[in-house]
């Protein structure tokens, strides 16, 4: 704002006006020591001039100042809704600074080697979404050794289409563990207090896609060239290439232990092609709702989502489909124990829409939240997204045949 450089420099301004005029008092003082006679001692104007030009003079003073207040206070009153609103909205926009600064990385025009928190290495320089390169540790690979994995990190861009602002203050503060998301907040055992999470908040808020802009995004995470379906066939060819590459150099091989070394990188080229075509299957006879289950629900409920990589065979393949992580396991009958029947049906749409109501105060509440109950004996943590704002009711109905058939 150019108001403010301005204030503080007519401010500048005063200070060294105030402090010349000191300094010459003093100066003069020392210049000129004799004493000036005490001010009782001072003949003052006598009564002809104090009733006609002194009190003429005082009078017109008095008039100006009364005009300036008259003038003045209305135009105060009138703009002080104005300003009281500027206040609010720039109390905000003052938020949406700060977090836009504790966002950034150095590709972006919002970066401060002091202060930002780079989430945007992960998420993305608009928070549309990447990766994290992550250790996969040892007990997690099958293999005994650990594995170096990206870890798909989400968009947040539409993050507040499916969390509560309460839910995204929940895992910036404690992270996600098990997860490249780390904990940010102090309560967490990370570095920022709630106000440094809070602009974060608001700097999200500010980024949003909107719940139609969300939802056209996930269309796209599975048709467009980047999507899931796209990304199958890419890691068909990468492993054909890679085969290939390894036939090569089997081929170019001379000594034995090259040529050992080159039959080993084979095998595990041909499993990965393996790998990758049965996933590229997968895919292309998956119904609607594996694949709207895939894009939205899979990385909290299917273990390994979110790293696997059919083209490297040291990176463990998913595990069932649903079968639990951070959210619990739907497979085997549990989601029917948990909604069983024909209203189960409605209660499981009701648990995945849970929609939620806004405060007056903007706070919103989750109709299933922490502490309440759902389906037959089912208490909420309060983590699980609703889906109610991003996906459609007939999106959701296939998810929920879907998941009632695993
Ligand atoms: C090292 C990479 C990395 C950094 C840095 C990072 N995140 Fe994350 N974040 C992740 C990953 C990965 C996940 C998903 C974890 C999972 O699979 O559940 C995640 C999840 C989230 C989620 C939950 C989104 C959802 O839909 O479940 C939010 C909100 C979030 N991060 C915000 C932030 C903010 C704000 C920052 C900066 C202070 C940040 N992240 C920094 C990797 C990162
Ligand atoms: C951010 C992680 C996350 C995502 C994404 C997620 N869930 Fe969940 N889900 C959870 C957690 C955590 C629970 C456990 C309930 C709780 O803590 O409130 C859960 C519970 C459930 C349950 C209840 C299981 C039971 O037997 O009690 C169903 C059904 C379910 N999720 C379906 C879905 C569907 C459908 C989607 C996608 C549209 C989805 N989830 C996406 C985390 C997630």
């Amino acid at each position: 704002m150019a108001l403010r450089p301005a204030l503080i420099l007519l401010n500048l301004l005063a200070i060294m006006v105030i402090a010349g005029i000191v300094a010459y008092r003093v100066l003069s003082i020392r210049r000129n020591p004799d004493r000036n006679q005490p001010q009782n001692l001072t003949p003052f104007a006598q009564d002809p001039t104090l009733e006609t030009t002194r009190l003429e003079r005082v009078l017109r003073w008095a008039l100006i100042c009364s005009a300036v207040l008259a003038v003045g206070l209305p135009i105060y009153w009138l703009l002080e809704p104005a300003r009281q609103k500027a206040e609010t909205t720039g109390f905000d926009d003052r938020a949406i600074e700060r977090g836009a600064v504790l966002f950034a990385n150095p590709a972006m025009k919002a970066y401060d080697p002091t202060k930002s928190l780079q989430c945007a290495n992960c998420h993305g320089v608009d928070g549309g979404g990447g990766g994290a390169s992550f250790v996969l540790p040892a007990t997690q690979t099958g293999t005994g050794r650990p594995v170096q994995v990206t870890w798909q990190a989400p968009a947040l861009n539409t993050v507040l289409s499916r969390l509560t602002p309460d839910q995204v203050t929940q895992v910036i503060t404690f992270g996600r563990p098990g997860t490249p998301m780390a904990p940010w907040g102090i309560d967490g055992g990370g570095p920022k207090g709630v106000q440094a999470i809070s602009d974060l908040v608001a700097y999200l808020h500010s980024i949003q896609l909107g719940d139609q802009g969300a939802n056209a995004q996930i269309d796209k995470a599975i048709n467009s060239k980047t999507g899931l379906k796209a990304a199958a066939s890419q890691d068909v060819t990468t492993s054909r290439d890679n085969l290939a590459a390894a036939q090569a150099a089997l081929a170019a091989a001379t000594s034995a232990v090259g040529k050992a070394t080159a039959t080993t990188a084979i095998v595990a080229a041909q499993q990965a092609l393996t790998n990758s075509q049965n996933w590229e299957d997968t895919l292309s006879n998956a119904s609607q709702g594996q694949l709207l289950f895939d894009v939205n629900c899979a990385r909290c409920h299917t273990k390994g989502w979110s790293y696997f990589d059919p083209t490297k065979s040291s990176i463990p393949l998913p595990g069932l489909a649903g079968g639990g992580a951070f959210g619990p396991s739907l497979r085997g009958g549990t989601v029917l124990g948990q909604f069983p029947g024909e209203t189960g049906v409605g209660q499981q749409i009701a648990w995945v829409t849970n929609p939620v109501t806004k405060q007056p105060d903007g706070t919103e509440i989750l109709a299933i939240g922490p502490n309440k109950g759902y389906g037959t004996r089912g208490i909420s943590s309060g983590r699980m997204p609703h889906f109610g704002s991003l996906l459609t009711a007939e999106q959701i109905k296939a998810i929920v045949e879907y998941e009632r058939g695993l």
